[in-house]
């Protein structure tokens, strides 16, 4: 069974009650647990981290190595400049989908820039919570 680890960045523990107007009123439990219940349906083994700290996000990423399959990750605003992150992807190998529940394009110009981009397999964002179910979707049908 194929392992998947969905690693969400900082604030994003706050989804829910954080700006609804971008980024809707599902939880990060209600988002969590519908991945897990569509996991279930395409038969993947599915779990889930949270930190707000960069640090914590780089140990758990290489924590993945030989462990996980794929990473789905929302690195939240560490995308647009933490190359810390950026090259414990590259580090580990371990092949990562970078995910955003808003379309950033059409946010602030701070937000068009992403240090991750290249060392992910791909990107999906503007799609809110389906955001991950997509992400997840291509992991489910294809090879990694
Ligand atoms: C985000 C977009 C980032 O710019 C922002 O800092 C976040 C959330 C998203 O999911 O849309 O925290 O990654």
């Amino acid at each position: 069974m194929k392992r998947i680890m969905v690693i969400n960045g900082p604030n994003l523990n706050m989804l829910g009650e954080r700006e609804p107007q971008t980024y809707g009123s599902q939880t990060l439990g209600e988002i969590n647990r519908a991945i897990s219940e569509k996991a279930a349906r395409l038969g993947l083994s599915v779990d889930f981290f949270q930190s707000n700290s960069e640090g914590d996000i780089i140990d758990k990423i290489q924590s993945c190595k030989g462990e996980y399959d794929a990473i789905i990750l929302n690195a939240g605003a560490f995308t647009h400049y933490s190359y810390a992150i950026r090259d414990a992807i590259s580090a580990t190998g371990i092949p990562v989908i970078e995910v955003h529940m808003s379309n950033v394009y059409s946010r602030e110009d701070f937000r068009h820039k992403s240090v991750i981009s290249a060392v992910c397999k791909g990107v999906v964002c503007g799609f809110g919570p389906d955001s991950y179910l997509m992400a997840l979707s291509y992991l489910g049908e294809q090879e990694v």
